[in-house]
């Protein structure tokens, strides 16, 4: 029988998810994390859902392989939350996409089901943007979330932000909105620096490309990327 083998970005969100309560997968794809918390018995049942066709043949094909009671899970083609609107999971994640994407999906679909009936689909959302990280950490921290993990793991030798925030209790909210994350900073996480680090050089690579432009507006904007590049090297210190 096929074991599902996960990366270390695949292991940071399984580990974050709650146990004994039932966990939703968002734009699952090849279904490998869903499969293997129901393989180990981490979550009692699991909706696996994504937005195209081809994906979801392919997780129903892997789950199969992987020999997962079927009685255990339920495959849905849907868009953002709307599979998943009726809530009662203890966890969703929703990983491996653009971090714009996820704030659409919290936007689009997800905002006006985040509370039916004054309650939440879920106690926990175990996030994995491929990008634009920092605007999701923004947008999550700035309206009724507060990060509740954080993590950096590699997968092909990239580093993957994957955090897991949770809804405020009344009073509780507490923005998370700099260069690299509060909540990270304080985690001594084996990976801060070459993170930090890799900041750093994207930073001074727009300022000197943008320096180099005639445009008044590249200009403007190399001046952000300098004052960015230098506030990101002072974070670098403090580590
Ligand atoms: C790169 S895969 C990520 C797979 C897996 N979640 C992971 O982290 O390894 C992104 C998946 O998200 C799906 N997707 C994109 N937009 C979506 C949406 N609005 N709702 C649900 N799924 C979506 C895509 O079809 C694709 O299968």
């Amino acid at each position: 029988m096929n074991k599902p083998v996960l990366s270390e970005r695949m292991q940071a969100i399984e580990d974050m998810v709650l146990p004994g309560l039932p966990v939703a997968d968002i734009g699952t794809d090849h279904g490998l994390i869903p499969a293997d918390i129901l393989l180990k018995g981490i979550c009692p049942f699991a909706v696996l859902t994504d937005i195209n066709p081809g994906p979801l043949e392919k997780c129903r094909e892997n789950l199969r392989s992987f020999g997962v009671d079927p009685s255990l899970y339920s495959i849905i083609q849907g868009d953002g939350f709307d599979p998943i609107g009726d809530g009662g999971f203890g966890t969703v994640i929703t990983a491996g996409m653009g971090g714009e994407l996820i704030i659409s999906i919290f936007e689009e679909t997800g905002w006006s089901v985040t509370r039916p009936k004054g309650e939440p689909i879920a106690k926990r959302y175990v996030l994995q943007p491929r990008t634009h990280a920092d605007d999701l950490r923004s947008y999550l921290t700035e309206t009724e979330f507060r990060i509740c993990d954080y993590r950096l793991a590699k997968e092909r030798g990239r580093i993957c932000e994957v955090f897991a925030v949770e809804l405020c209790a009344a009073g509780e909210a507490r923005s998370d909105c700099g260069l690299v994350s509060e909540f990270l900073l304080g985690k001594n996480d084996p990976l801060i620096t070459e993170f930090v680090d890799g900041k750093i050089r994207k930073a001074r690579r727009i300022f000197e490309n943008a320096s180099e432009s005639e445009n008044k507006d590249a200009k403007d904007a190399a001046e952000i990327w300098r004052a960015t590049a230098c506030l990101l090297e002072e974070i670098r210190r403090n580590l």
